[in-house]
């Protein structure tokens, strides 16, 4: 492959997971567009060597067609999107608001399908890649991370029947499934610690979230890891579906095969333990 003939677009390029596969695709030759959604990020993208910024907001359809139209007269053609740009609502599911769970899946799936959409003629005429970027939560659904979750699963499902309907058109659909990687996606979740103050689920919610979140910051890996790992599905003649990237791999790989009853049991006590804990 020459990498330096290679137009990548990668969403939500200005933080964490997507900023680190901008600049480590970027030194490795890679022509990237950088989609971000301030100008200010924008502007700090363009003084990268070989990444142009975009303005894309990934539920905007006239940021995405105005992305489109760029790419397209720049006659560089596209070889893969990175579909990085995502957001985690968090909480009890009975006490989440539908426009939240709205949003979570508007930025998460459809942002995720408008894009894939609108670029699908460059990615047809290159025999290119469509990265999703999931999550470990795309296979196990954790207590109060329901909105989120539940938008992981969805990208799942939607990238395994697109992966498939694609066989015969060699553009590969390959899903990348981090764990906790050390970005800024959780001190945005720490404002949703204290938001459910009436809900019964309250000291479960806050307990789980605040120890999620602790661990998200403190014991996670470094989003170059992501990058290095989109790197190989990049250049591989034959990539994998799925790429695991987590910081604890044997426990991941146990959640994957147990079956759910079990799993369900050791958060049951968990929650018990929470629930009627003295504070
Ligand atoms: N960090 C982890 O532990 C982890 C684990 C598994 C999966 N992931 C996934 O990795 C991806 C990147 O997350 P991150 O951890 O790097 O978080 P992050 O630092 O918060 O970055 C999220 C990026 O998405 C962008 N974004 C949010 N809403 C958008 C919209 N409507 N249109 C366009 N861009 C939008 C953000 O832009 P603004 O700056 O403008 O908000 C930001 O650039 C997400 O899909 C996330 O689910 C993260």
């Amino acid at each position: 492959m020459v990498i330096s003939d290679k137009h990548i677009l990668i969403t939500g390029a200005n933080s964490g997971i997507g900023k680190a596969c901008t600049e480590y695709l970027a030194v490795k030759g890679f022509k990237i567009y950088a989609g971000a959604r301030r100008q200010e990020d924008i502007e700090a993208l363009n003084e990268i060597k070989n990444v142009i910024g975009l303005k894309i907001d990934v539920t905007n359809n006239q940021t995405i067609k105005e992305a489109f139209d760029y790419v397209k007269n720049e006659n560089s053609g596209l070889f893969a999107i990175v579909n990085n740009a995502g957001i985690a609502i968090a909480g009890p599911l009975m006490d989440i608001s539908t426009d939240d769970l709205i949003n979570q899946f508007d930025v998460n799936l459809i942002g995720i399908h408008r894009i894939t959409k609108a670029f699908f003629p460059l990615l047809l005429d290159s025999k290119g890649r469509i990265i999703m970027v999931s999550s470990n939560s795309g296979f196990f659904s954790a207590p109060f991370f329901g909105p989120y979750s539940s938008s992981k699963f969805a990208l799942e499902g939607y990238s395994d029947a697109l992966r498939r309907e694609l066989l015969l058109y060699n553009v590969k659909v390959i899903i990348i499934q981090p764990g906790r990687i050390k970005t800024s996606i959780w001190d945005k979740g720490e404002e949703l610690l204290g938001k459910y103050e009436g809900s019964i689920f309250k000291k479960e919610a806050y307990k789980i979230g605040k120890y999620a979140i602790e661990k998200g910051k403190n014991n996670s890996l470094n989003p170059s890891k992501v990058a290095k790992v989109v790197l190989t599905a990049l250049k591989k003649k034959d990539p994998k579906n799925r790429y695991m990237i987590v910081p604890d791999k044997f426990r991941n790989k146990l959640l994957k095969i147990l079956p759910s009853r079990r799993i369900d049991k050791i958060i049951k006590k968990e929650l018990v333990k929470i629930k009627f804990s003295p504070d």
